[in-house]
């Protein structure tokens, strides 16, 4: 039987065959690989862990909080602070960055994270994950929320964790993505695809449709062409998922291909999208590129938006290269 390789062995292997991961930062991953497993942990145990429903809270963006988007947070923050590895951390849940405390040492990574995607998902029992970025953190004495904002492409390492009926972690460092499966017995992430692909074209779209009355025309334009099917502009029938886990729809795709749309609508105009370019749409993008797909806001690739503001919305359209492709062209067209 061929030997397993754990998330620990592949990082070590990596570090010393091509340096492409330098020592803290395989420190950070693994840490960030541990916490997940702990939140894994949390949301198996579901009721009998008194882990679900709603807190009594809000965060930044007017989002109630569920119990476990708050205990999600507080393991990721609890595990990184004390390694060394970091200088600060940003999250969907807080409203500033989180300093590393001064009684640990400073390191030179930058981490943000979404600790838990498809928080409407908890309670019903459907897949949801934890999405995290890595930055490095610029020259100069001091860390401020402005060392944060980088463009996407700015990222040394980027994943996902989703649990669902499987826990599968999922990154990059920028040399491809690998998949690894947690392995309840041993405790441990072990690798179970390297270099995945997402197929060019596809026949399967994820879209919130009882948006479609506000969206934009290009967007409705290439969803109309789906919904025509074999007797339409695009001659074959499609189909349709919405998980309503960014992590769950995005882990479809990088299995099978697909495009993911949460775009712009005139619900409110002056709301870039619903999803955060920071602890969504950059880590994921990555991902999505590294991958072989494509990701864009319509207009501009993901990858290469400047961030003005740590929570910082934006229109998020990616996946399969070729319709990400076709619906830029509708924008251009537009
Ligand atoms: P979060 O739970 O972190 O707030 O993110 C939820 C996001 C994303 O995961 C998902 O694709 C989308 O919101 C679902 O939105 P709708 O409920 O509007 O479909
Ligand atoms: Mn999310
Ligand atoms: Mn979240």
């Amino acid at each position: 039987m061929a030997q397993k390789i754990s998330l620990t062995r592949y990082l070590v292997e990596k570090q010393r065959d091509n340096n492409t991961i330098p020592s803290h930062l395989r420190l950070l991953l693994e840490v960030v690989a541990r916490a997940c497993k702990s939140i894994s942990q949390a949301v198996n145990k579901g009721a009998l862990g008194g882990v679900l429903g709603a807190a009594e809270t809000e965060n930044i963006q007017g989002e109630v909080q569920k119990k476990l988007d708050i205990i999600a947070n507080e393991v990721l923050i609890e595990a990184n602070e004390w390694g060394g590895h970091l200088a600060a951390m940003a999250s969907e849940e807080m409203e500033g960055i989180y300093l590393v405390p001064n009684r640990y040492p400073q390191g030179e990574y930058l981490l943000l994270f979404d600790p838990l995607d498809g928080s409407s998902n908890i309670d019903v029992n459907v897949s949801i994950g934890t999405i995290f970025s890595v930055l490095v953190k610029p020259e100069g004495a001091g860390v401020s929320e402005q060392d944060f904002l980088q463009a996407g492409c700015k990222q040394v390492a980027a994943g996902y964790c989703v649990y669902g009926p499987q826990t599968t972690l999922v990154l990059t460092v920028g040399d491809g993505v690998s998949m690894f499966t947690l392995d309840r017995e041993q405790g441990s992430f072990v690798l179970t695809q390297e270099n995945v692909q997402i197929p060019a074209d596809t026949k399967e779209f994820a879209i919130n449709m009882s948006n479609m009355r506000h969206w934009a025309p290009p967007v409705k334009r290439y969803v109309d062409e789906c919904l025509q099917g074999k007797e339409g502009e695009r001659g074959k029938d499609f189909n349709m998922r919405w998980i309503a886990s960014m992590v769950a729809d995005v882990h479809r795709i990088l299995t099978r291909g697909g495009i993911f749309m949460y775009p712009w609508d005139k619900r409110e105009p002056e709301k870039p999208g619903k999803l955060r370019l920071m602890y969504e749409a950059n880590p994921m993008s990555w991902i999505i590129e590294q991958a072989g797909g494509a990701a864009t806001n319509g207009k501009t690739r993901i990858l290469d938006i400047e961030p003005s503001k740590l929570h910082e919305r934006v229109s998020v359209i990616l996946g399969s290269k070729n319709e990400v492709d076709r619906v830029t062209r509708y924008h251009a067209e537009a």
